[in-house]
């Protein structure tokens, strides 16, 4: 949908973030700003705070932030127009749509359509089931054997098609549906032999298309949108014929997209958000026995490889995925392909190894849910630990096998972008494969370097082959690692622009505002974390020009990381954020402290960045092979060192 700026402006206007997210939690007053349980996130103290000044919200827990419509959007699901309608009509504004092209029109009420005659068809074959004969006698009976129970039958619209051409046919036609729907939904196929000459005769005229149902003799599993409209079909069979596929699936169409849809989504997504997690099985009935025994958060991926669509429609609802696979099977062979780009998507992937010859299914049926939950629990390894461990089983020995293992792997771990979470991949492997932490590391930088040299034929910088490195494998303190350093950059990083977004027009004395004052200090310094670099000199230039350089500005800024960061950073100025608790970083709490706290900030954010900068001139040394040049690269070193400990000095750290 196509909604006119007026609209969307006068919604943006009107909304009021107390009322919109009060409409679905009970917010409770706290100073600034208001206090929740997460809507987002199973929790029992609250760390979801609204900060009406603002007119944002942002839990501390799983780190959901954004601004009236983004609650929206997240909380039910809604794309942006369906957000703006939704407020609009809380907010009684008429929504004005922008004018659509004919064909639009045409393929809505197309697609429409299709949607009727699949629920129209998901009615009868629920209406088969239960109350024809033979659908009673082969299709509930079968369901019933194997062990499912009335309730999740109809909780999950499970149906029969009849052993017949036209059990669904006729009755839609005589319903008034168009056999060219019927056909367009996949319900329908065109008789093989449509090229003879009546066919052909009658070829414009679509209602005389002779056409018979798809779906026969078959129980039938409906596949839901999120939003929970009938968009497809699977269908098993009941009999042991060979040359027909157990699973029969609707067919590629305009609402039917097998690569973005997963299985169970819609009977999931309220489970999968409250427990911060989904499980991800194969098929179809894993799905609806789970559901049975109580184990709601699950989707199935329907026997293929997961699609990057398909990850990021889970991504909307939990950044963790847990594979749930029996050992020697294929769709594990598939997963360990897919995950990269479950990585990519910055999701936490683990794994559960299910024993030989059993599936979710039979297996939950064995244990019960708890039993299931427990096996779940004891056995769950993160993926890339499992993969590692795996690879490594197969490798034995061999230092060739070994190697090639370890860049897969550290290919995988590249995939990471959030480098503390790197870190602990880093030190799990290294265990896991029983090599140094540094080699993984270094092989790590040597991927990176590459990926950002791509196609210049640059070295890069270590001639070492990973092969000699893991014989001889170095003792390097992992610590002083300049993966090591870029943590700690990041972090004062962070502080930093923290500091700016709060404090920016405070004096810290007479005439300097905080802002100005960090502003001019860290001016030399380019700062390393991205988002952080585009805040940093976009704050700058701003003050340049005279504009605000207020948190409102950045609140609102038009780039979402930008955005999301601001918010993230600015949500509960006087509280202590997760990350800085663990790091030990007080944050004032005084104003007071202001003046102290911004010259510290400043001095650490120098420190960190001259330590980088030796970091960088050492590993320049490493693989210098000229006298000459290592002996200017020391005296650099020595130069910065000076500059490092005046620094630390003015900080009051001592270094030994
Ligand atoms: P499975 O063969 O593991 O089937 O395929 P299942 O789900 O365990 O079914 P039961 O227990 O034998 O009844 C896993 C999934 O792969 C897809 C289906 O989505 C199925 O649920 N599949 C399988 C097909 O699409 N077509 C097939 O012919 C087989
Ligand atoms: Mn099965």
């Amino acid at each position: 949908m196509n909604i006119s700026r007026e609209t969307i402006e006068q919604v943006q206007q009107a909304v009021d973030i107390v009322e919109v997210v009060g409409d679905f939690v009970s917010l409770k007053k706290k100073g600034h700003y208001m206090m929740a349980c997460c809507p987002f996130h199973n929790e029992k103290s609250p760390s979801f705070s609204v900060t009406p000044s603002k007119g944002i919200y942002h839990c501390f827990g799983c780190g959901k932030s954004g601004d009236s419509i983004q609650f929206i959007m997240d909380h039910e699901t809604f794309t942006f127009s369906e957000a703006i309608v939704f407020l609009a009509s809380k907010y009684n504004i008429p929504v004005i749509e922008l004018g659509r092209k004919e064909e639009d029109v045409q393929q809505d009420t197309e697609r429409e359509s299709i949607l009727i005659a699949l629920q129209y068809a998901n009615d009868h074959y629920v209406k088969n089931l239960w109350e024809s004969d033979e659908g009673q006698s082969i299709g509930l009976s079968y369901f019933r054997e194997r062990g499912f129970i009335d309730p999740i039958i109809k909780k999950f619209n499970l149906g029969y098609s009849l052993d017949a051409w036209e059990g669904l046919l006729s009755k839609a036609v005589a319903d008034q549906f168009k056999p060219e729907i019927m056909q367009k939904a996949g319900l329908a196929l065109a008789r093989e032999n449509a090229n003879d000459s009546t066919a052909r005769e009658n070829a414009n005229d679509s209602t005389k298309i002779k056409l018979y149902d798809r779906f026969r003799g078959r129980v039938m599993f409906p596949i839901h949108s999120v939003a929970g409209k009938v968009i497809g079909f699977g269908a098993r069979m009941l009999t042991k014929e060979k040359n027909q596929p157990k699973y029969l699936n609707s067919p590629e169409g305009e609402v039917y997209h097998k690569s973005k849809v997963l299985y169970g989504l819609f009977h999931a997504k309220t489970a999968i958000r409250k427990l911060d997690e989904c499980f991800l099985v194969e098929g179809y009935t894993d799905v609806v026995s789970l559901h049975q025994g109580g184990i709601e958060h699950v989707v199935a991926s329907s026997g293929t490889a997961l699609t990057e669509d398909q990850i990021k429609l889970i991504r909307r609802y939990t950044p963790n995925i847990t594979l749930l696979y029996d050992g020697d099977n294929a769709g594990m062979k598939a997963a360990l392909r897919g995950v990269d780009l479950i990585l990519k998507e910055e999701m936490n992937v683990s794994v559960v190894v299910l024993p030989d010859q059993e599936d979710p299914d039979s297996f939950v049926r064995k244990l019960g849910g708890e039993g299931m939950m427990e096996f779940i629990k004891q056995n769950k390894k993160d993926f890339i630990t499992f993969k590692a461990g795996l690879l490594s089983e197969e490798a034995g020995r061999d230092p060739y096998k070994k190697a090639a293992v370890i860049k897969d792997i550290v290919e995988s771990i590249t995939q990471i972008k959030d480098g503390i979470k790197r870190a602990v991949f880093f030190r799990e492997c290294s265990r896991v494969l029983d090599v140094d932490e540094q080699v993984l590391i270094s092989e790590y930088n040597k991927l990176v370097y590459n990926g950002r040299h791509n196609g210049k034929g640059q070295q890069p910088p270590s001639s070492e082959t990973l092969e000699e490195a893991l014989v001889e494998q170095q003792t390097e303190n992992p610590e002083d690692s300049l993966d090591h350093v870029s943590l700690l950059v990041k972090r004062e990083e962070e502080s930093a622009i923290t500091l700016l977004l709060n404090h920016f027009d405070e004096l810290v004395d007479e005439k300097l505002s905080a802002g100005s004052y960090i502003l001019q200090e860290l001016e030399e310094i380019t700062f390393q974390t991205p988002v952080y670099h585009s805040m940093f000199t976009e704050m700058a230039q701003r003050l340049s020009k005279g504009e605000a350089v207020g948190s409102l500005h950045f609140i609102k800024h038009p780039d979402t990381e930008i955005r999301k960061e601001a918010i993230r950073l600015l949500s509960s100025p006087h509280a202590v954020s997760a990350n800085w608790e663990k790091f030990h970083i007080i944050v004032p709490t005084n104003i007071d402290l202001l003046p102290t706290l911004t010259q510290r900030s400043v001095l650490r954010t120098k420190r960190v960045a001259v330590l980088r900068m030796m970091h960088e001139i050492m590993d320049k040394i490493k693989v210098e092979k000229d006298d000459q040049v290592i002996m200017d690269l020391q005296l650099q070193i020595r130069e910065v060192k000076k500059v490092s400990d005046q620094i630390n000095g003015l900080l009051g750290i001592v270094v030994g």
